[in-house]
């Protein structure tokens, strides 16, 4: 199956957001992975709804809106309006999971939920059929270029067979790199997300083929 890759956009330059998001079109992508953090839920800041309205108008790419917030029901609209195509919340922070992908869905988009490496695979058992698209977290979120956690291999690979008869897609977000890439799709899972990896690159181009391709 065809590696389908996500670039993360919290290691682009943000002074040159067009060019790094054309950069990678070009190169064939088709889907943009967007952190948004509130310093509560993860230790860090980022932003939100309004950046995402002015990346819609600049791709066409499918945009995955990563909810590292607390309180997410609040936002939920903020981020459809916004121009997202699929809202990711996360296990650890929603008080309502079904509520939460419920109105995601009622907004037109595709629903997700993310989960921490210390969480368990099988939460999202009870909710597969509110969900479009899981998110495991091979890093505890919060930060771009941290080190993949190897034990998470384990848990992609339960969720692939969790979820084999559902159209439900898996992705997998942190410390994807070279050494790390061809285990993770060995698992099964559909998306990885790439940050530091692709846009810390000197020849992105090369290193977006090597990682499609597995080489180096
Ligand atoms: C971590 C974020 C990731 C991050 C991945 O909190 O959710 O999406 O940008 O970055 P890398 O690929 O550098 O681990
Ligand atoms: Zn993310």
């Amino acid at each position: 199956m065809n590696r389908i890759i996500s670039p993360s956009l919290l290691s682009a330059n943000f002074t040159q957001l067009i060019r790094d998001i054309n950069l990678v079109e070009e190169l064939g992508v088709k889907r943009l992975h967007l952190d948004v953090m509130d310093g509560h839920f993860v230790p860090n800041l980022t932003f939100g709804p309004f950046i995402i309205e002015d990346i819609r108008k600049i791709t066409s790419c499918h945009l995955e809106t990563h909810l590292m917030i607390e309180n997410p029901n609040r936002y939920i609209k903020d981020y459809a309006k916004a121009g997202s195509d699929t809202i990711i919340i996360h296990h650890e922070a929603s008080s309502d999971i079904i509520k939460d992908l419920s109105e995601i869905r009622n907004l037109g988009k595709f629903a997700g939920i993310a989960i921490n490496p210390d969480t368990s695979y099988n939460v999202v058992e009870k909710y597969l059929n509110y969900l479009d698209y899981i998110l495991i977290m091979s890093v505890y979120p919060g930060f771009g270029g941290q080190s993949f956690i190897l034990d998470t291999l384990e848990k992609m690979k339960s969720i692939v067979e969790l979820t084999k008869k559902s159209d439900i897609k898996i992705g997998v977000d942190g410390g994807v790199n070279l050494s790390t890439i061809n285990d993770i799709y060995s698992t099964g899972i559909d998306i990885t997300i790439i940050g530091s990896a692709l846009y810390g690159a000197t020849n992105i181009k090369k290193r977006y083929s090597d990682l499609i391709n597995g080489t180096s």
